[in-house]
């Protein structure tokens, strides 16, 4: 990466915080599903794709793996927290057991429109794992079962989290002091 570009970013989570977190997660989350038949991980794109793959690695449960993709107007638009579906599911969820893995919470509009979305779905449960919650900034109140790290209110870029398509394949997670205004 160019100088001028790493002098912008502020590490706040190293690549072993993060790969001990992850296990922490997994080794929770397969202890609290443990005996079920199958559980269904639904990764929310793109952002998670990172972070889901690496949790999905420290799972000891059976799980199938599937994928939604959203694209969300920002908390800025109008109107607010409309997300659009972009890619459906795949695996149908009826009386599953339904992990939704996110990469950040942060007013939470996002995650309440997907919630609102697969429980209409008839899951059989709906839990949610975070690798980060910006609890700061929230404008609607979510449940997050399972977070990786509560981090202040910044911009963070890496570990699948993107400014403008970039720096999503960091393996730290920096704070991103932007030039100009606009996310
Ligand atoms: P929401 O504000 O909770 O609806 O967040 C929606 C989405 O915005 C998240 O899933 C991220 O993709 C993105 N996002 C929110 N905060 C950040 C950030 O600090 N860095 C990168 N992406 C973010
Ligand atoms: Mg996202």
């Amino acid at each position: 990466m160019p100088d001028e570009e790493a002098n912008q970013l502020e590490i706040l989570l190293t690549r072993e915080q993060i790969y001990q977190r992850v296990a922490e997660l997994g080794e929770k989350i397969s202890k609290d599903y443990s005996g079920i038949e199958e559980l269904i991980v639904v990764a929310v794109l793109r952002g998670s794709v990172y972070f889901a793959v690496d949790l999905s690695r420290r799972l000891s449960i059976p799980f199938s793996l599937d994928f939604i993709g959203i694209s969300s107007y920002g908390a800025t638009s109008y109107p607010l927290g409309i997300v659009r579906i972009t890619k459906d599911l795949d695996i149908n969820i009826v009386q599953k057991h339904v992990l939704l893995v996110e990469d950040i919470v942060d007013t939470g509009l996002t995650l309440n429109y997907l919630i609102k979305n697969l429980k209409t779905r008839n899951p059989k449960s709906l839990r949610v794992c975070s690798f980060l919650d910006l609890p700061g900034r929230r404008i609607v109140e979510v449940p997050v079962d399972y977070r990786g790290f509560e981090i202040p209110d910044l911009f963070v870029v890496g570990y699948g989290l993107d400014f403008q398509e970039r720096y999503r394949n960091l393996e730290v997670v920096a704070a991103l002091k932007k030039n100009r205004s606009g996310t």
